[in-house]
Parts: C-alpha cells; structure tokens; sequence
C-alpha cells in the first residue's frame, strides 16, 4: 500500500503533569498546528484537570485531546475514575489505554484494557491501545510473545482504523533516555501489523496506525518516524514543552 494511506499521529502524554499555568504551551501547539495539519494528525492527553480547558482550547483547529485512561463502565459507584463517556462530555476525542504506568501502578489486566478500548468505542473515542515489554522479558527473548499476548488479549474484536490506534511503548525505554535501534523498532512494528493482520485481516492491518513510544526526543523523532511500519509516536516528556513537541510533529511531516 502506499506509504502516505496511514497519515502520522503524534500524540503527547502529558501523564501527571500539568497545571493551568501549562496552558499556553497547549496553546502554542494549537497556534502552530494550521501549519502542520496536512502532513500530520495531533493529540494531547492532559491529566483530566485540564481536560475541558484544552478541549475549548482546540475546538475547530483539529488538535485532537483526551484522557489518559478510562473505566470500562459509563457511570456507577467508583470513586475516582473517569468513564469514556465523561471523556466525551468533557471535549475529549480520544482515550490511552493500557499504559505500562497503568498496569504496573494499577494492576491492569490485558481484558481491563480490552473493557476500557471497548468503553472507548462505545463513547465513540479513538482508544489508544499500549503495549510493550519490560528490559527483563526482552533480555531473554520473550518480547514478541509478550506482545503478541498483549495484543491478543487487549484489542476488542472490533478493533479498526480509525477509532483503534496501537501504541508500542518498550517499557525500559520511557523516561530512561533509552531506545531501542531502529531495525528493533522495525522489527517489531512489523511484528506487530503481522499479528494485526492475522486476526483482523490485510485491510485492517493495512490501515491500523501504529506508534512508537518511549524516549522520542526533538533529536531522535526523524529516525524513528522515517522507520517502517512507525505511523506516529506517543511522547511523554517532551511533549510537555511546546517547541520539542512540535519539533517532533514537524519531523513526522
Ligand atoms: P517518555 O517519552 O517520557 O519516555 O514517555 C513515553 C510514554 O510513556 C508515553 O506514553
């Protein structure tokens, strides 16, 4: 298929950081988004504090927003969380789910994160499904099982482009500074749209995005955006300052 059927997502995770005096540089990503619209799609996960403030902020520019996670039910008794729905009513067009912070900090399971991507389909959001693993499991060998498990276990079974994005976040490569190298990520990216393919078939594979996270950087984001079968990244730390960020989105074009 041709290389430009999947346009490029770059998504910032902004994870627990945030204030509402970090709103001008949300602001300055939407400024500068008119230039970037054509060649690349943008989103920004702000903690759920600055959800609807963001939203207003981007409504009509096409700066897409959402929340970092989901409960998979709509509403009820559960003190603290946030339904897709909520997500929906407070702006948002999309939800993480599954994040290696989640499922390490909260115990998720791959059916939690399967009840939360179809949660998020039933708000009508783009879920963005993670997954990845840890330095210990590629070390001996078993990441791409590890993956493949995952994937089996987390994407619903109606999962296709556009409202299903699948995010690959090596969990020893976030915050550490660390990547792997491009041939790795092409490996498993490959990987990864193989398996895609044989549940879902050629079609859905074909039109799946998906991303690369973990450590992506002003400086590195060229390599790893031009590697094959890397639609996008999901970018945690340098997507809290507007000009790294959107270096990275003017790399993706
Ligand atoms: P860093 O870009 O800070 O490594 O975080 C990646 C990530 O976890 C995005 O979801």
């Amino acid at each position: 298929m041709a290389k430009n059927a999947r346009k490029k997502l770059i998504a910032g995770n902004w994870k627990m950081n945030g204030l509402a005096a970090s709103a001008p540089e949300f602001v300055r990503v939407v400024g500068a988004y008119q230039g970037l619209k054509d060649s690349v799609d943008v989103m920004v996960f702000p903690p759920f504090t600055l959800l609807t403030s963001f939203g207003t902020a981007s409504r009509g520019v096409g700066v897409l927003v959402g929340g970092q996670d989901c409960h998979a039910k709509a509403s009820g008794a559960h003190t603290g969380d946030v339904s897709a729905e909520m997500i929906a009513d407070a702006g948002g067009q999309a939800v993480i789910v599954g994040h290696s912070e989640r499922r390490t900090d909260h115990g998720e399971t791959d059916a939690d994160v399967r009840a939360k991507a179809e949660a998020a389909r039933r708000a009508g959001l783009v879920a963005v499904i993670c997954v990845g693993e840890t330095k210990e499991q590629r070390e001996s060998g078993e990441a791409k099982a590890v993956v493949s498990r995952q994937l089996a276990g987390s994407l619903p079974d109606d999962a296709a482009a556009p409202h299903v994005v699948v995010a690959y976040e090596p969990v020893w490569a976030i915050g550490t500074g660390l990547t792997p190298t491009a041939e790795e990520i092409a490996e498993m990216h490959g990987f990864i749209r193989s398996e895609i393919v044989g549940r879902f078939g050629a079609d859905a594979g074909a039109k799946m995005r998906i991303l690369y996270g973990g450590s992506v950087k002003p400086d590195n984001a060229k390599e790893i955006l031009a590697t094959a079968d890397v639609d996008g990244a999901l970018v945690g730390g340098a997507s809290l300052k507007a000009d790294d960020f959107l270096a990275i989105a003017r790399a993706a074009g």
